[in-house]
């Protein structure tokens, strides 16, 4: 490729959507760079090598979406399988499903109430909490009342943000919802499933592209690079779905985030737990959550001797961890606020992503971000200027 006609930074499904859409539709050479040394960001997968079964590297990954514009883009590229999800949560050696239901609900209180018994129930023990919270969990219990947010709530939400919940801010839990009827998908979505073959086959596929070229390991903030924030800003218009506070040099200071640790292990066994998602809620359980692949593809042939399990831990994050969920403290909306002043002078150059925006998106929401940014500002600025 000579000279691009635009670089986009980050392979994830925000850069990926942009670089496929502004090839296909716009007729434009794309260059796509990566840090990493895969595409697909934060959504990729790769079969573990002493077994086979395909974990996804940087958290658990199920696709669904109510958007139909987005759910016939992806299909373009994979086929996805039937896989619903369901969590199971485990307190005080029992197993219930989450979110909460009616099925949790009179499994917890060793009920069979029907359903407008079990909400009155709920609502009078929610009731107890009077004026507006003000913190997480006078919150919570005013949304579930405390027996459920004793049970479910406190130890988790203790446990992902190293904070006792009455020194968290009540924005933190939005909603706690609860399905009044035996329905124990965790999405309601329209459609939900997994790539056929795995998530890294969906993302080669996109860029796999005569106008599309990907450079891995390649920091577009290190001025060493050949394409880097130096040379190619001003030169080339540029898509950075990297961290936005980076960019900028932290000059307002960093942005905060949460990030995982997992532990991953393989177990002699042909089924550690019986199900894709625990959630530990437990204070006295060090993890927060522990995967087992195999159960995401139960329509695969997996090996029956061993199994693939990651235990998941929440912490702050520091400088050189992944960040993965943006914290959105007071001072961080402050910053924000400054980045995004700053960005919006930087010329030639879209933030897009979870990165590059500060904001938790899940798949759909990135590709159906992507895909707008596409047509209400890509478009009209690129077609002008590139030799389409
Ligand atoms: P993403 O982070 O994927 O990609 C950004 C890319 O930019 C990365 O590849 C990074 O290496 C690169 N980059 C950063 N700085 C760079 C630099 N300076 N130079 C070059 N490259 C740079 N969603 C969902 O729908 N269902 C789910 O089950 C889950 N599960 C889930 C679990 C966990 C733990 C997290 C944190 C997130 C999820 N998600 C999810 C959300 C999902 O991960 C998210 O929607 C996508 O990652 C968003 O794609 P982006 O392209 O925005 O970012």
């Amino acid at each position: 490729m000579s000279g691009p006609d635009l670089v986009v930074v980050g392979a994830g499904l925000f850069g990926l959507t942009v670089a496929r859409r502004c090839a296909d539709d716009l007729g434009l050479h794309v260059l796509v760079v990566d840090r990493r040394h895969h595409v697909g960001g934060n959504a990729w997968s790769a079969p573990e090598p002493s077994t086979g079964i395909e974990v996804h590297r940087y958290g658990a990954h199920l696709f669904h979406t109510s958007n139909e514009r987005v759910w016939e883009y992806v299909n373009r590229f994979t086929a996805f399988t039937r896989y619903e999800h369901r969590v199971w949560a485990r307190h005080r050696g029992e197993m219930f499903p989450l979110p909460f239901s009616l099925a949790t609900v009179n499994q917890f209180f060793r009920t069979a109430l029907d359903p407008a018994q079990a909400r009155a129930l709920v609502a009078g023990q929610a009731a107890e909490v009077r004026g507006v919270p003000d913190n997480l969990e006078d919150k919570a219990v005013s949304l579930i009342g405390r027996p459920l947010y004793e049970a479910f709530v406190r130890g988790y939400t203790a446990k992902q943000w190293q904070t006792d919940p009455r020194e968290l801010p009540p924005e933190v839990i939005t909603r706690l919802p609860v399905r009044w009827t035996y329905d124990t998908r965790y999405f309601d979505d329209t459609y939900q499933g997994l790539p056929v073959d795995g998530y890294a086959a969906w993302f080669a596929r996109m860029v796999d592209h005569p106008r599309i070229e990907v450079r891995l390991g390649t920091d577009f903030l290190d001025p060493a690079q050949p394409v880097s924030r130096a040379s190619a800003v001003g030169q080339v218009p540029v898509v950075f779905t990297g961290p936005l506070d980076r960019y900028f040099d932290d000059v307002h200071g960093p942005l905060s985030w949460r990030t995982l640790d997992l532990e991953q292990e393989v177990l002699p066994v042909g089924d550690h737990q019986g199900t894709s998602v625990v959630n530990h809620v437990d204070l006295d359980v060090p993890w927060t959550r522990v995967l087992e692949f195999r159960h995401f593809h139960p329509e695969r042939r997996y090996p029956d001797d061993a199994t693939v399990i990651v235990r998941e831990r929440s912490r702050w994050a520091g400088r050189d961890d992944e960040p993965y969920y943006p914290v959105n403290g007071t001072g961080d909306r402050e910053r924000l606020l400054a980045y995004r002043a700053l960005a919006r002078e930087e010329r030639g150059v879209l933030f897009g992503g979870r990165l590059g925006t500060y904001q938790y998106l899940d798949m759909h929401m990135a590709i159906g971000s992507a895909l707008t940014a596409v047509d209400n500002v890509l478009a009209p600025r690129l077609v002008r200027s590139a030799a389409v």
